[in-house]
């Protein structure tokens, strides 16, 4: 079993890269990846600086192996993304604004609350989120996941959350097997993009 601490918060800018780049290479079936890592570094730096936020690494000789984030609302992050980072995470996204199929999707990921609240059930959706987990390759298997899940579900527990919702596409079936075997439940099925279905897991934080 390969070593790593964890650190929660207030992360360097280094760390904040590596972040984006384990994002970019290991969650490449997201929208927001095609994105690029540069957009990337903006929206977790945003990520890093809100307070309704959860942003935790894990680490192992000195680099990022790992991260889990989530949050209470995702439109704090969006704002402070627009009024602190609008024209560095703008310049990154300026080969994209050629392709009307990405900026349609931009738009679907910015309305993404919204779509999700509106989809029958949602009011029995728990507010608060597990955005992401990844861990590098090298590292997958080690318990450092399992260990940064627990540590997300403490700090959520700390801010009064009872319960997160994790929103995990369908193709992602090896995520959602990690998922489950963390305690989570299926409450739900949406459609964040039209074409596309997702599954919607409910973790009881008492049961992490
Ligand atoms: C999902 C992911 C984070 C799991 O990381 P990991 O390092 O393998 O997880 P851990 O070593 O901490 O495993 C914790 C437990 O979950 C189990 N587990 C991990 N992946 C599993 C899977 N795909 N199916 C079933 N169980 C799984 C492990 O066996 C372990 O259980 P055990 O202690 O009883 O053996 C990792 O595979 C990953 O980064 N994948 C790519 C990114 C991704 O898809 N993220 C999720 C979508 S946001």
């Amino acid at each position: 079993m390969k070593d790593f601490t964890i650190k929660k918060r207030f992360l360097s800018k280094e760390e904040i890269k590596e972040v984006a780049n384990i994002h970019h290479e290991y969650l490449n079936t997201s929208f927001l990846s095609q994105l690029g890592a540069g957009f990337l570094f903006y929206l977790y730096a945003s990520i890093n600086e809100c307070n309704e936020t959860e942003l935790i690494i894990a680490k192992s000789d000195g680099h990022v192996i790992g991260f889990v984030t989530g949050a209470e609302s995702l439109k704090p992050i969006y704002i402070h993304l627009l009024k602190k980072y609008f024209f560095q995470a703008s310049f990154k996204l300026i080969p994209h604004f050629f392709s009307f199929s990405k900026l349609k999707k931009i738009t679907e990921v910015l309305l993404y609350s919204k779509n999700e609240a509106q989809q029958s059930n949602a009011k029995h959706h728990p507010k608060a989120e597990l955005l992401s987990i990844a861990i590098k390759k090298e590292y997958q298997g080690s318990g450092a996941a399992q260990e940064l899940f627990h540590q997300f579900a403490m700090q959520f527990m700390l801010k009064g959350h009872s319960d997160f919702k994790i929103i995990v596409g369908s193709e992602l079936e090896a995520a959602k097997r990690f998922y489950t075997k963390m305690g989570a439940i299926e409450i739900d099925k949406i459609n964040i993009h039209k074409e596309e279905e997702s599954f919607v897991l409910k973790v009881i934080i008492d049961s992490v």
